[in-house]
């Protein structure tokens, strides 16, 4: 039997934490912390995704500024409008939704955010101080899952970690995160020789792959802790993670769930960075 993951409690029991933050702030600046939030484009999933940080924002005492430009906005427009929000002093933190629009440079976007207001993480300062074990602002999704391990005392330190997936976002932070707390850690990817031995000597299991329920039982050792950051459909068009999570759960001894694990960590840390690069400025 496995302990199921609650990424739902904990991030409930966080949200309270991080609105007495954000309360103690208001009363003693005598102004409410602010997180802007720019869109382009009608990407549906990106639509939801910023509507649920918006909706999160109010929820936890933190002003949200939202932008909402449209699919065929010059990159120019996009970079104007970040350079007014790096400017403001009512904003604190600025998250550019991605992906962008393709005829837009998502680099060159971001490059204008300073590392004090970039709340997502992603910054070449960020994720250096992130590689060098320094105070830093640490990308939300594997800031989440380092939180999770935490709250259900599961230490890293001398565990084998394998992280499925070498994304900017996911798999290359949460990688250096684990390898901070002193696990041993492999990243893999789709040019990984022998995947499913690799992932089934893990203690730690980290999925990011996007792929419904492509980890299966078999790539599982008994006993490890999976965690699921996928979020997909599956062939019925409902909801599921990157892991097989019917059959993997027996296995694991500690599993996310796909709705209800690591997705409502991810915002409750961009609320996190929020008051700390608000607490800081
Ligand atoms: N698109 C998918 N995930 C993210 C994220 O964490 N931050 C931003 N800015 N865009 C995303």
């Amino acid at each position: 039997m496995s302990t199921v993951i609650d990424g739902k409690a904990l991030a409930a029991k966080l949200r309270g934490q991080i609105r007495e933050r954000a309360e103690a702030f208001r009363a003693e600046r005598g102004f409410e912390i602010g997180l802007a939030v720019v869109l382009v484009g009608e990407d549906p999933a990106s639509q939801v995704y910023v509507r649920n940080k918006i909706k999160a924002c109010e929820e936890a005492g933190i002003r949200s500024f939202s932008y909402h430009l449209p699919a065929d906005a010059a990159e120019a427009e996009v970079i104007a409008l970040v350079d007014e929000l790096v400017a403001s002093d009512k904003v604190h933190g600025i998250l550019v939704q991605l992906p962008l629009p393709r005829h837009i440079d998502e680099r060159k976007v971001l490059a204008r955010i300073p590392a004090r207001k970039d709340v997502d993480g992603f910054c070449a300062e960020n994720v250096g101080n992130l590689a060098m074990n320094r105070e830093t602002i640490v990308a939300c999704t594997p800031f989440g899952v380092m939180k999770m391990l935490e709250e259900y005392g599961i230490d890293p330190r001398g565990k084998s970690a394998v992280v499925l997936g070498r994304s900017n976002i996911v798999g290359k932070p949460m990688a250096m995160l684990l390898v901070n707390a002193d696990a041993t850690v492999t990243v893999c990817h789709s040019k990984t020789k022998n995947l499913k031995e690799v992932c089934a000597a893990a203690d730690i299991l980290v999925v990011a792959i996007g792929r419904a329920k492509f980890v299966t039982a078999d790539m599982v050792k008994e006993g490890a802790v999976v965690i699921d950051v996928g979020m997909d459909r599956d062939e019925n068009g409902k909801l599921c993670g990157d892991v097989d999570y019917e059959n993997v759960k027996d296995k694991a001894s500690y599993i996310t769930p796909v709705p209800g694990g690591v997705g409502p960590m991810t915002i409750t840390m961009l609320l996190y960075n929020t008051v700390l690069a608000a607490s800081r400025s």
